[in-house]
């Protein structure tokens, strides 16, 4: 892959595809991680005297049509107040771009645009015509075979990865090709059937994985009858082998209650004992136990969930307890996901985790295939550089 400070950016058009997809509220932002994480690479642009569009998408609109409460114009609002001293525009229209070096363009909504889900050749080529030098630096949306994140640089004259995308691929790929020992790995979330894979990339990597949430009901299925809990039927033959193959670390008691509210009581059970009429909600003190008996002796941390529901504060120790252990472990720990964001966020760790990811689908993603559409996109237009500057 090219990077984009291998390349002279001065006077250049620049498009720049970031990630800004967060959760905002009432033109609220209520996280802004993925920004603050985008901004030196637009700073970067803009003190190279480049001429710098920025493009991102936010949520899953309809495409061909506007929706004021997926548009980036509260993000071009934060991004004023940073780049205060620089002239910055917003533009809804591709056909209308004029901008100087030095200066700053945000486009709306890339979703809003008919054909960019389904990497519509001509939209592709749009962006491309948009400018000289393609940066994909959106990490969180590198898995998405996009015009905005794939198209564009098939047709761009130079596609190359911002700091953003090549600083996560680095850091996830200390995980994976030489972690230290013994490597653990947390797994949680309510995702079931997208998380799967990933127990068993996970499996084959770490020397423990422990799991938690459905996950783990999934798991505790196999043996046990688990009442209302969430588990996944389909996936049970899956978690056997897998359980039977590697060192899985399941619940031994939970925490459970008689309806999904923050209201239900909290006993904790063992698996045995659960009744139909309950469902686990969060771990039990002894499988906490055990579970940070675990990781305190880790040296390589990789985690990917909450294990309890941790919105409702009954069912939210377990979580916490366990984010607390990484948080305090001298271990390299590694941490990605919008719900492990939101764990760490809630329990103010955010500087004692290693390494943060700004992806969610493709973190897992990366973990589960080590590598990404947007990867082999920027693969390919290096062979084609190469071909054409050699
Ligand atoms: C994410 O939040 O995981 C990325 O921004 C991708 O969003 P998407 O799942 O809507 O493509």
């Amino acid at each position: 892959m090219l990077h984009m400070n291998e390349l002279n950016l001065k006077n250049k058009k620049v498009l720049i595809r970031v990630d800004f997809n967060v959760p905002i509220v009432n033109n609220k932002i209520m996280s802004d991680m993925r920004i603050q994480a985008s901004i030196p690479t637009i700073q970067l642009a803009l003190k190279n005297h480049a001429k710098v569009i920025v493009m991102s998408h936010l949520g899953r609109p309809k495409e061909g049509k506007y929706q004021k409460q997926f548009s980036l114009l509260p993000i071009f609002q934060y991004l004023k107040k940073i780049f205060n001293k620089t002239k910055i525009y917003f533009s809804n229209n591709l056909n209308k771009i004029q901008i100087n070096s030095g200066e700053l363009l945000i486009l709306e909504n890339v979703r809003f645009n008919i054909g960019e889900k389904n990497n519509d050749i001509s939209l592709s080529q749009k962006y491309a015509s948009l400018c000289d030098i393609f940066v994909m630096d959106a990490f969180g949306s590198a898995h998405r075979k996009e015009s905005s994140t794939f198209g564009i640089g098939m047709f761009t004259k130079i596609a190359c990865a911002g700091p953003l995308l090549i600083s996560e691929i680095k850091k996830l790929s200390i995980v994976l090709k030489n972690p230290e020992r013994p490597m653990i790995s947390i797994v949680g979330g309510s995702k079931i059937s997208t998380k799967f894979k990933l127990i068993q990339s996970l499996a084959k990597l770490s020397d423990t994985v422990i799991v938690g949430g459905g996950i783990a009901n999934t798991f505790l299925a196999i043996d046990y009858n688990i009442g209302k809990s969430l588990y996944e039927p389909k996936f049970i033959d899956m978690a056997k082998k897998i359980k039977h193959q590697y060192n899985i670390i399941i619940p031994i008691d939970s925490r459970v209650g008689t309806n999904f509210s923050t209201k239900s009581s909290a006993i904790v059970k063992k698996p045995f004992e659960i009744h139909n009429n309950e469902e686990i909600m969060d771990l039990g003190d002894k499988s906490i136990e055990n579970m940070t008996k675990i990781i305190k002796k880790a040296k390589t941390i990789l985690w990917n969930g909450p294990v309890g529901v941790f919105e409702f504060p009954k069912f939210s120790i377990g979580t916490k307890k366990l984010a607390t252990s990484i948080a305090n472990s001298k271990a390299f720990s590694i941490a990605g996901g919008g719900e492990t964001i939101s764990v760490i966020n809630m329990f103010n760790i955010q500087n004692k985790i290693s390494y943060i990811s700004t992806g969610g689908g493709a973190f897992l993603e990366f973990i589960e295939k080590n590598t990404l559409s947007s990867i082999h996109m920027l693969e390919i237009s290096k062979k084609k550089y190469n071909l054409k500057n050699n």
